[in-house]
């Protein structure tokens, strides 16, 4: 089973100026993951976002919050970050790249930590929230492209029962201190305009590692879109999990 070099694929979605320009990704039931934290917040928070990328969805919450941090692993990110904000005129929001691993935050730093499809260590979040600091996420779920995954044999945890890792990330929450876990998932029909708009796609999201590496990819990938074509495009599934949770009081 090919693995996904989520390095290689960082670095690269840095190089071609982040993973989108656009402040909104509305690919689920409740539509964008910061509109529906916006919802949640009362506009005295202090907010950290974990593997902010280029920074513009994490910024659509600055008028929102008291304060933000956005960390990303990716030092290129970063530089995009700094640059978007300068363009948007931002002060309340700081980017600084950092391993959310190795999160050197003062312990209850923050009321609020958000992250948006990028890996989580609950230990460390949970020790940087202050007491009553809530924690939310939205995840990349198995089961998303899976027409896609199938056709092709791999793919991003192709290999993993759709809700691993949703049961997962519960389980590590409640065993980091968590408490008041809820979840929803959602899976929606995704249109691919046109062929190069799924080429686009491949260069840039871990969906599936490797296109093009494989003699057959072509091949499969023509087969799969007279198979899937539809008046709106080439029919395949976005899918994701949205998880919130609160850190006790005392
Ligand atoms: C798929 S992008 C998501 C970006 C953004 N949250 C969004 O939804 O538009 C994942 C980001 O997480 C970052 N990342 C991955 N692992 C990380 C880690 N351990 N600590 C901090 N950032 C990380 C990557 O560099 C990448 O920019």
């Amino acid at each position: 089973m090919a693995q996904v070099n989520y390095k290689k694929v960082y670095e690269r979605a840095a190089r071609s100026g982040g993973w989108s320009k656009k402040q909104l990704d509305k690919t689920t039931k409740w539509g964008d993951f910061y509109e529906l934290v916006k919802t949640k917040l009362q506009g005295t928070e202090v907010v950290l976002d974990i593997g902010t990328a280029e920074g513009n969805r994490f910024m659509g919450l600055s008028k929102h919050i008291k304060k933000g941090v956005g960390i990303d692993l990716e030092p290129g990110m970063i530089k995009l970050a700094n640059r978007n904000k300068r363009e948007a005129g931002i002060t309340n929001i700081t980017f600084k790249c950092l391993d959310a691993d190795k999160l050197d935050f003062p312990p209850e730093t923050f009321d609020v930590i958000t992250v948006k499809h990028s890996p989580i260590n609950f230990k460390d979040a949970f020790r940087a929230l202050k007491p009553g600091g809530r924690f939310f996420t939205q995840q990349v779920a198995e089961n998303d492209k899976w027409n896609l995954k199938k056709a092709f044999g791999r793919g991003q945890d192709y290999d993993r029962m759709p809700g691993t890792l949703l049961k997962l990330y519960k389980e590590q929450a409640g065993k980091a201190g968590f408490q008041k876990i809820k979840s929803r998932t959602s899976s929606i029909p995704h249109y691919f305009k046109s062929k190069q708009k799924l080429l686009d796609f491949f260069e840039k999201a871990p969906t599936i590692p490797e296109f093009g590496k494989h003699r057959k990819d072509y091949e499969i990938l023509e087969k799969f879109i007279a198979k899937n074509r539809s008046p709106q495009g080439i029919k395949s599934n976005t899918a994701r999990f949205f998880l919130e949770m609160s850190k006790p009081k005392y």
